[in-house]
């Protein structure tokens, strides 16, 4: 860390820590909200690591809402209820054009007015929140619950890095309440997904499921590491300045600092239909899934005068789009490889345009898909591309079948390396067992670098997709080869960050063998099988001489993971890799291995009788501890224990200026399991 000059007087403290917290608010604004940021990521890390060590000195002044306290440590037990400043309403909808004419045409008659004057919004598909602020600063963030009382999900809710703490100065609102809609961006869903169904973990059906789950997740730390975000669309409550209009209100909103999503104004019914269509088309681009347009009244005297139903307020309403279907033909039948080598045949279809992108692709998943749905190379198919973001074959219209189409039969070797594809018992999955894969390979390396496994904190996608296509890293081994000069080739890499990823990845080498087990991806061996093997073997030598026999032997392993890690490690190439790993430091063996080896590599000399042990049993012990025993001094000897009547050993080990232990210090050394200081 770095050294501040930190104040000791408390109100220069406070001076400074405001200062700090006003100005990563506004640097977060900019990079998070507007995603412009005017600082480096350096500056910013700067500023953050100014204010906690400012903090860590004066802990009395630290507040809930200062910028280092968004991920709280406490899992929550369970949500409090809460009520609403104001009741959550839905929205009235509507699927059809017919259907937006008819409520223009409720208001203007209760409103006597000829064109009316809205404001368009996209609605977004995720979970309505509300949260509420009192003197600038976030006090609460409920779910909509019932739209009386909703769920205290405010701890969850501050680790959304949108959601502004404490607003700006540069806005009337003070105490108020505000409504948005928590989403998930449609890549990290993605992410999410795939990195659930690597952990055998079901994935979440749409990213709205992906939304309210996590929102409601009891660990706090586990929310904030599913990047989730939020658009502000209503003030719901507000004890200060009223408001004309809802753009007027929108637009403030932005200023106090919240994430407001585009929104359009029309005049009357016709121009909201012709923007509806615009957006049709639009809304297939964004990183977010909606499914249809708000239209709302802009003037906010008529949402007085027009009112509310008990279930939604007159003065808006939803439309619609319709699902997103169409018919096409399967021309092939693709597989693709994944990360755990498994293989997932993949539809070509004759490209169609749906929900306003081109789609060539969809997913059959499995060998059992493709029985389930009886899918065959030719067959005209109804495809969907609906709330799933992925396009989905959802049937085979068979009635066109001409009697040509090909059945599809899943391949036994892997495609792209040749080595065997096999389908182990009770699977969905065929899979290439070749650990070194090209295709496995980047997927495979950010594997290896994830938390649970050995923990390199920065080897995110996109840069591992930059080290793997300039050939900098082929497999896990190259990862330790680098370089700092190397990583600022890089685009994005200042030499702080390399620092920071070659730090990690160093610290990586004393994970374990647990961790490494799991790294290196062996089919069917989980965080918990990897585990098991480390307890029972220790290092990973036995692990690899071990038989199918032994393996089923113990407890939880079935014959599908003895399998699969024998067969792991009889591949030359696998053996290669651990070797490669072993040189470059990685250590293989378990971490109660590694703390028993506390003689590695130090070289011993007996000289003399000893009173409790034979020369081979004290030897015994060394070497099982890990270290070496030679017979005479050289230059390599670190220590020599000295018994009765020592030989001219010893005086050539004063010589040299060798540690020399009597007996007494020896048998202690042994119990203490730690090297004495002056080694
Ligand atoms: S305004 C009183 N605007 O849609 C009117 N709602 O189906 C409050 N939603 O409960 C809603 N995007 O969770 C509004 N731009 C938007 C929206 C939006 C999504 C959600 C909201 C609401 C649900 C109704």
């Amino acid at each position: 860390m770095e050294n501040y000059n930190l104040p000791e007087d408390i109100e220069k403290a406070r001076e400074r820590i405001d200062e700090l917290r006003q100005s990563i608010r506004h640097h977060n604004y900019k990079y998070y909200v507007e995603d412009n940021p005017e600082i480096t990521d350096y500056e910013y890390d700067k500023l953050f690591e100014e204010l906690k060590a400012l903090e860590e000195e004066f802990p009395e002044l630290i507040t809930e809402n200062s910028p280092t306290q968004r991920i709280g440590s406490e899992k929550i037990e369970a949500f409090e209820t809460v009520e609403h400043k104001a009741k959550m309403l839905s929205l009235d909808k509507s699927h059809s054009e017919q259907g937006l004419r008819d409520f223009d045409k409720r208001i203007r008659k209760r409103l006597h007015n000829s064109q009316i004057e809205y404001i368009i919004e996209p609605k977004i598909d995720g979970l309505g929140i509300a949260l509420y602020y009192e003197d600038k600063t976030l006090l609460r963030g409920a779910t909509r619950g019932n739209g009386a009382k909703g769920e205290d999900i405010t701890a969850n809710l501050k680790t959304i890095m949108t959601i502004p703490l404490k607003i700006s100065t540069e806005t009337s609102l003070t105490t108020f309440e505000v409504r948005g809609e928590i989403y998930m961006p449609v890549d990290a869903f993605q992410e999410l997904n795939n990195s659930r169904i690597d952990k055998g973990m079901e994935p979440f059906a749409n990213p709205r499921n992906a939304a309210s789950g996590t929102v409601r997740h009891k660990d706090p730390k586990e929310v904030a590491e599913r990047p989730l975000d939020i658009f502000i669309y209503a003030l719901s409550y507000n004890e200060e300045q009223k408001f004309k209009t809802h753009l007027e209100t929108l637009k403030e909103l932005k200023k106090a600092g919240f994430k407001v999503n585009e929104y359009e104004k029309a005049e009357g019914i016709s121009a909201v239909i012709h923007k509806i269509n615009q957006w049709e088309h639009k809304k297939e681009r964004l990183n977010y899934e909606i499914d249809g347009i708000v239209i709302k009244v802009n003037d906010l005297t008529s949402h007085d005068i027009l009112g509310s139903t008990t279930h939604h307020p007159r003065w808006a309403i939803a439309y619609k789009y319709p699902p997103n279907r169409k018919t096409t033909r399967i021309s092939d039948i693709e597989i693709m490889v994944g990360r755990t080598g498994k293989l997932t045949p993949v539809a070509i279809l004759e490209p169609i345009h749906l929900a306003g992108t081109k789609v060539s692709r969809a997913s059959l998943h499995n060998e059992d898909e493709i029985k389930k749905l009886d899918v065959r190379i030719g067959d005209e198919v109804l495809v969907e591309k609906a709330g799933k973001i992925i396009p989905q074959i959802i049937k085979v219209i068979k009635e066109k079948r001409q009697g040509d189409e090909k059945k599809f039969e899943m391949p036994h070797k892997c495609p792209v390396c040749g080595s065997a594809a096999k389908r182990f018992n009770g699977e969905v999955a065929r899979k290439c067992i070749n650990a070194q894969c090209p295709a496995q390979i980047k997927q495979r390396i950010q594997h290896w670098g994830e938390r649970n496994a050995m923990n390199i904190d920065g080897l995110g996608p996109k840069l591992l997709e930059k080290l793997v296509d300039n050939n900098m890293v082929r497999h896990f081994a190259d990862l330790y080869k680098l370089k700092t000069s190397d990583l600022q080739k890089i685009e994005r890499m200042g030499e702080k960050s390399s620092e920071n990823l070659l730090k990690e990845i160093e610290k990586s080498k004393q994970e374990g063998l647990a961790r490494v087990l799991y790294g290196l991806g062996i089919p069917y061996v989980g965080e918990h099988i990897a585990r098991i093997l480390t307890e029972n073997f220790h290092t990973i030598d036995k692990l690899m001489e071990t038989s199918e026999i032994r393996l089923k032997q113990i407890n939880e392993i079935g014959p599908e993971i003895a399998q699969s890690v024998v067969s792991f490690f009889k591949e030359e190439k696998n053996r290669e890799l651990i070797e490669q790993l072993k040189k470059e430091g990685v250590k293989m063996e378990s971490k109660e291995y590694q703390r028993e080896q506390f003689l590695e590599g130090i070289y011993f000399v007996f000289t003399g009788a000893l009173d409790k042990y034979t020369r081979n049993e004290a030897s015994e012990e060394v070497r099982k501890f890990g270290g070496r025993v030679s017979s005479s001094v050289s230059k390599k000897t670190d220590i020599i224990v000295r018994g009765k009547n020592p030989g001219s050993k010893l005086e050539k080990a004063k010589e040299e200026g060798i540690t020399i232990l009597n007996e007494e210090q020896f048998i202690q050394l042994l119990e203490d399991k730690k090297m004495p200081s002056q080694v």
